[in-house]
């Protein structure tokens, strides 16, 4: 079988509109900054799967652990008709919950959501293929703007995978878990992956990998920016920062700039001393009673909480009351 055709809520122009938006309020505020969503071009999501394969990033392993056991119950439970991932780049660890929902059967449509058009093309591609009976409806769209038109009819799962709920800033995410919930039917039920808090001795490598591969991530939201939008940053004058903040509990992730830059980008000219940090990213770490909490605030109960046998990382089965 063959995925739908993309259905577009994010349109080329809206994508661009939108970029160049965050790059001017982001470049012209004191302490710069930029939204993380713009990391993922082709080439930048290319990089996160690399960074998933990497030793020292344990969230992709850990969370998969507890997928592959809790599957099963994910599926008994739910017993969901429609299943909609968010932000889902490669869907791999989606496999997991397809294969225990193909063995409990019911599960009728696949719905992947994220603004990376390559990472739809081909994680659509490749599951359709695999999984014949399933219905596969790619979407390219923001899950912090358009929850308000995902597909209804028959009960959902929506798969909030990897811990990227702790890309959004709190205030962020708590709009993020209201406009969910807003989306969501009483009965709907939301699978919520987040990493946990510990020793930041473990969390720091996971930012900072041996091999670069992060700091090549991080430094790709330049060059996408440099491409869409004729800026001339020398992405490798800027050095890769990723510090734990202990107050907020999150990864800080930034970009140093290792001379004075005068950098040019829209009708911009903005200007780097050096040692100046450019912030391109948290990724909050949390604790179980912190994640109960903001559930509950937005209007869902926690029905079941599970972490790999480490407890590095948990996932959330919770339902919309
Ligand atoms: N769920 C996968 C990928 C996580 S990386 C996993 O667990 O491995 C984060 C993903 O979210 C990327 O594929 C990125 O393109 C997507 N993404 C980031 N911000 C987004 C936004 N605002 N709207 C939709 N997708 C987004
Ligand atoms: N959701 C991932 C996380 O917070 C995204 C991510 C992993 C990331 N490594 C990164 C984002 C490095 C920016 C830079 O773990």
């Amino acid at each position: 079988m063959t995925a739908d055709p993309l259905e577009i809520y994010l349109e080329a122009g809206d994508l661009e509109r939108g970029l160049r938006d965050d790059v001017r309020a982001g470049l012209s505020a004191g302490q710069k900054w930029l939204p993380p969503k713009w990391f993922y071009d082709a080439r930048g999501s290319e990089l996160f799967e690399e960074i998933t394969r990497l030793p020292e990033y344990y969230p992709t392993r850990a969370e998969r652990a507890v997928l592959a056991e809790r599957a099963p119950a994910i599926a008994a439970l739910t017993r969901a008709k429609t299943l909609i991932e968010l932000g889902s780049g490669s869907s791999e660890k989606t496999r997991l919950l397809l294969d225990a929902f193909a063995r409990h059967g019911g599960l009728g449509t696949f719905v992947p959501l994220d603004v990376s058009v390559s990472a739809l093309t081909s994680s659509t591609a490749q599951i359709a293929a695999d999984y014949p009976r399933l219905r596969v409806r790619g979407i390219v769209g923001d899950f912090t703007r358009q929850l308000d038109r995902l597909p209804t009819g028959g009960r959902r799962l929506v798969a909030f995978l990897g811990g990227t709920i702790g890309n959004l800033l709190p205030a962020e995410r708590s709009g993020f878990l209201t406009a969910m919930r807003g989306a969501l039917e009483v009965g709907d039920w939301l699978l919520l992956g987040t990493d946990l808090v510990k020793d930041p001795a473990v969390i720091v490598p996971a930012y900072d990998d041996a091999a670069g591969v992060t700091a090549e991530f991080n430094r790709n939201v330049l060059r996408v920016i440099n491409r869409e939008l004729g800026a001339d940053f020398d992405p490798e004058a800027f050095a890769h920062v990723a510090r734990w903040d202990p107050a907020h509990e999150w990864i800080e992730m930034r970009l140093r700039a290792t001379r004075s830059m005068r950098v040019r980008v829209l009708d911009l000219t903005v200007d780097f001393a050096a040692g100046e940090e450019l912030r391109t990213e948290v990724s909050a770490k949390f604790r179980p009673a912190g994640i109960a909490q903001e559930l509950a605030t937005a209007g869902f109960t926690t029905a079941e909480f599970w972490t790999d046998p480490d407890g590095l990382f948990g996932v959330t089965l919770a339902r919309a009351r």
